[in-house]
């Protein structure tokens, strides 16, 4: 595996007008992201993913720690900007241009131009599916294909590497699940992409590594695999009593839900599943199913931030 952005203690300071109203937005954050992969930066409002976004872009410059790019620590070089392709957060297009002058827009700032750039922008417009919208507005563009575009605009130098600022909000199911397989397609053919998002169904549905920020620190980074066990076991039974139910809740197990005669059974990591199936023999209660339950994405990121919370509470 190739590290494609590496950051080590990675540390922003935004210095306020007066003593004492600095923002410590990023506190040390060592992070490396290898190619080939959707690497998801989840954290809440104002916890530094777009402070992280404008580091890696060479914006602004952090107040101390490293930041190599495709192993250079000179970000602002040519050869590492062509290879960033970057989608802002709620990014703007001019209305009144077609989506093909959009792009040759772009195109031209970033030095393109000729027959190079109108085979790029035929290529980008496939990738993202516009080429049927190409000669339209963007005034008579949908959110999602705005997007669409904003994609495209970012493929536009054939970047190695792809940062997408929230690149699915207001986006209605279909519009995400288009550019949800636009990210997944794009990674298979190789690309790099650093994808900061609160979405956290979509992002657990495409990304293979998981950050969490919270208050400028990294509380949690590993693969989806890693983070998300097999943490609980659920169990479906039929015909019992209220008696028998009532035996299960002695020993930790709680009712998750009941449809007709049909209980389901949660069973914490810490409790025996056989203890839970010999009762049901011994009680001879009908077993229907039983089945691993994995921690979703919005579980784990709701227990670290949760928990985050909860430290500085009692600091305080
Ligand atoms: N230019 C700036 N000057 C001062 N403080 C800033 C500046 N930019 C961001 N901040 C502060 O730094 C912290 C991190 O902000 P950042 O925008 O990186 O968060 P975020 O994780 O992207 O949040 P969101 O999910 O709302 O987009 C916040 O407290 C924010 O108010
Ligand atoms: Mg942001």
């Amino acid at each position: 595996m190739s590290a494609v952005i590496e950051t080590e203690a990675l540390t922003k300071v935004y210095e306020g007008a007066l003593k004492g109203q600095d923002v410590h937005a990023l506190k040390g954050v060592s992070l490396t992201i290898n190619r080939g992969e959707i690497f998801a930066y989840l954290g809440p409002n104002g916890s530094g993913k777009t402070t992280t976004i404008k580091l890696l872009l060479g914006l602004i410059f952090p107040t101390s720690g490293t930041l190599r790019i495709l192993g250079k620590t000179d970000i602002n070089s040519a050869a590492v900007k062509r290879n960033i392709g970057y989608l802002p957060e709620g990014a703007y297009y001019p209305e009144f241009l077609e989506g093909e002058e959009v792009l040759r827009f772009y195109g031209q700032l970033y030095g393109m131009g000729g027959r190079e750039l109108e085979r790029r922008i035929s290529e980008v417009l496939d990738t993202v599916g516009l080429t049927h919208a190409r000669r339209r507005l963007v005034r008579g563009y949908s959110k999602g294909m705005r997007q669409r575009i904003g994609l495209a605009q970012a493929l536009l130098s054939d970047p190695q590497i792809l940062i997408l600022d929230e690149p699915t909000t207001g986006l209605d199911p279909i519009a995400r699940k288009e550019i949800r397989d636009i990210l997944v397609e794009l990674r298979d053919r190789g690309k790099t992409l650093f994808v900061s998002s609160h979405e956290l169904l979509e992002i657990e549905l495409i990304s293979n590594r998981v950050g969490i920020l919270f208050e400028g620190e990294l509380k949690t980074l590993g693969t989806i695999d890693e983070l998300l066990t097999d943490r609980d076991v659920t169990v479906e039974i039929e015909n019992t009593t209220t008696e028998k139910l009532a035996k299960f809740s002695e020993v930790g197990v709680a009712i998750e839900d009941s449809v007709d005669n049909r209980y389901l059974l949660r069973i914490p990591a810490d409790t025996s599943v056989f203890k839970v199936l010999d009762m049901c023999r011994d009680m001879e209660i009908k077993l229907v199913s039983v089945r691993p339950r994995r921690e979703t994405l919005e579980e784990l990121f709701v227990r670290v931030v949760g928990a985050a919370g909860k430290v500085k509470e009692n600091v305080q």
